[in-house]
């Protein structure tokens, strides 16, 4: 599979170097909205003017050194008082390991619960992303643990191509915290996670009619049209509100899309990252779709 060996090689030093290169970094710059907290914001402001709120994400994950888990979190929250002071419609997407997960969970809770905090002051959410599984079960009752102290506030990402998914939502369902269901971004073994579309889009499908049909606020990311269309087709069989539940895109992936749902009167977040981490988010990027993997290589041999 193309994805799984695109992710494979990403980490090569000769792939990374020609990846962050200047037509590596033009090309990232359709995904990400800068490298800095100012890009960002004018790229959230433009997004509110098109009818749709954003959820910002700080570039950076398996962060090792807990100064710099802790100036992610510092950034965080300056984000979330730029936000509040213009007036603008985002809230966060956090990942646990920029939080230090992979020095201490301590220290990656503290961290997450500073976000949390300074997020509900502004009356704001956060959503965790959900990473490769090791991080799966530390995501989950991070969220689960936070959202006891901040009730309402908190989200996590859930992603269709484990096999443990479905165990994993009737948990966060539960709790009644938001949960974002996407497909799963990173490479997984066979034992753990489903490898062929046609078995995530069913797993995703199913998914989605157990989410909407709970009392959890339903994050539903993704921009496959057909489950886009099944579940405007859920939620009407249902007669659910569509305040009570949000579709999500990606900066820079069908921009058509998400406007198409505004105009049809859905809630709509787009995912905006920010900073100057961009490297493994644009890899996993790339490697969703070959037609990305063929652009890259044309703009890099016709230099
Ligand atoms: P699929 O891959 O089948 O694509 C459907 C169509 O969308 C394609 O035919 C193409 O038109 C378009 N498309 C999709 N990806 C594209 C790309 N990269 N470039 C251009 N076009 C593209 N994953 C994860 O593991 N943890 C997480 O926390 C998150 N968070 C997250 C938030 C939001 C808001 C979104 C939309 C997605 C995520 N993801 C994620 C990523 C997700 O798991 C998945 O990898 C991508 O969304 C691609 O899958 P689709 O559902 O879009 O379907």
């Amino acid at each position: 599979m193309l994805r799984n060996l695109i992710l494979a090689v990403a980490n090569r030093p000769f792939v990374r170097r020609i990846a962050t290169g200047g037509v590596g970094r033009r090309v990232a710059l359709r995904f990400v909205a800068g490298e800095d907290i100012e890009d960002a914001l004018k790229v959230v402001k433009i997004l509110n003017e098109r009818g749709m709120s954003a959820s910002l994400d700080y570039l950076g994950e398996n962060v090792h050194d807990a100064t710099a888990a802790q100036a992610a979190a510092d950034t965080y929250r300056s984000a979330i008082e730029r936000v509040e002071a213009s007036g603008l419609q985002a809230n966060l997407s956090v990942k646990l390991t920029q939080m230090g997960l992979d020095l201490d969970p301590e220290v990656a809770i503290g961290n997450a619960a500073v976000v949390a905090a300074r997020a509900a002051e502004a009356d704001g959410t956060v959503t965790l992303d959900m990473e490769d599984h090791r991080y799966t079960d530390p995501t989950i009752d991070t969220c689960l643990r936070l959202s006891h102290s901040y009730p309402g506030r908190l989200g996590v990402a859930i992603q269709a191509y484990l096999f443990r998914t479905e165990k994993d939502l009737e948990r966060l369902m539960e709790a009644r915290v938001q949960v974002r269901l996407c497909k799963g971004a990173y490479r997984e073994p066979s034992k753990i996670a489903y490898h062929r579309k046609i078995d995530v889009d069913a797993a995703y499908a199913r998914l989605l009619v157990r989410l909407v049909s709970s009392e959890a606020y339903p994050m539903i990311a993704t921009h496959d049209e057909r489950l886009i269309r099944f579940a405007k087709e859920q939620v009407a069989k249902i007669g659910r509100d569509r305040d009570t539940f949000e579709f999500q895109l990606l900066y820079g992936v069908r921009r058509d899309l998400q406007d198409q749902l505004v105009r049809e009167g859905y809630r709509v977040r787009v995912y905006v990252p920010f900073g100057t981490e961009w490297y493994p988010y644009f890899m996993r990027r790339i490697a969703e779709r070959p037609a990305n993997v063929k652009f890259f290589l044309r703009q890099l041999v016709s230099r």
